[in-house]
């Protein structure tokens, strides 16, 4: 990675440690109890392990600062200035079922915009990381989003419903004509922050979501937009907070996926 932020360093420092824990419950994923937590969203105890180990490193770097994470909620709740925005495990269907499509997400926030982030997936040994004005990386490697020009010809990506979504209907009438529109069927990968992920590397041309959590797409907003990525949010319901409706893809398709995405069902 050529980045070297305090910032950044001090969270891809957080995901190799909580990464080599991670690995070892993968391993072992039979093994581990997994509890429900709601209609459609499993918690495992590698979930709190991993988000223990990402919590208590950062905060042996600044105590002080804000924290959103899955699992335990927020912390510092009165700073606002200087915040991380964690997803321990995102893709957690796929990890308990041995699928190795998952990730940590990082993103840090300083008055309440998004400058830094870290997507680190694992198993791949895949980095990817930006900050705000220095570009997008994958490890070492300067990354940017497709060239694609046809909203046709592109490989698109999406996720959802969650089980207990009142708007389930239109989210999978929605899928299937946006994948009826293209020449190929959009994919579901099951980790939100790997498909942000891949569209700034330009593996994906394109993605957007409904009733994502901002812990989802924190460090993908970031690594998107300095990939030379556009990222818009949608139909926002102002009324909850930390809801995401995004849309992330290169320049040219932009507007074209936008309109259709907002098409009324
Ligand atoms: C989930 C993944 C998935 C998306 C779900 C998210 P989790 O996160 O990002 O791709 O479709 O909406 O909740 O629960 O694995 O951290
Ligand atoms: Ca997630
Ligand atoms: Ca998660």
């Amino acid at each position: 990675m050529r980045l070297d932020s305090a910032q950044i360093n001090i969270i891809s420092r957080a995901c190799m440690k909580a990464s080599k824990s991670l690995i070892r419950d993968f391993g072992e994923i039979e093994n581990l109890q997994v509890s429900a937590k709601g209609p459609g969203d499993f918690v495992s105890s590698a979930d709190k392990r991993t988000e223990k180990i990402i919590i208590d490193e950062l905060q042996k770097a600044h105590p002080d600062f804000g924290i959103i994470t899955e699992e335990s909620g927020i912390i510092n709740k009165s700073n606002k200035k200087n915040r991380w925005i964690i997803d321990p495990i995102d893709g957690t269907m796929n990890f308990l079922n041995g699928i190795p499509q998952f990730a940590i997400s990082i993103g840090y926030e300083e008055e309440e915009e998004i400058v830094c982030g870290v997507i680190f997936d694992p198993i791949k040994n895949e980095m990817f990381s930006a900050e705000k004005g220095n570009g997008a990386y994958l490890n070492n490697s300067r990354i940017r989003v497709s060239n694609k020009k046809k909203l046709k010809d592109s490989l698109l990506v999406t996720g959802g419903p969650k089980k207990s979504s009142k708007i389930k209907e239109k989210i999978y009438s929605e899928f299937i004509e946006i994948s009826n529109y293209v020449n190929s069927p959009v994919r579901k990968f099951g980790s939100a922050a790997l498909d942000m992920a891949y569209v700034a590397s330009g593996r994906f041309d394109g993605f957007w979501q409904r009733e994502l959590n901002y812990w989802d797409v924190a460090a993908g907003i970031i690594i998107c937009k300095e990939a030379g990525g556009f990222v818009d949010f949608f139909e926002e319901e102002n009324d909850v907070p930390l809801k995401k409706n995004i849309l992330a893809s290169n320049s040219n398709i932009h507007d074209e996926l936008s309109k259709l995405i907002q098409k009324k069902y």
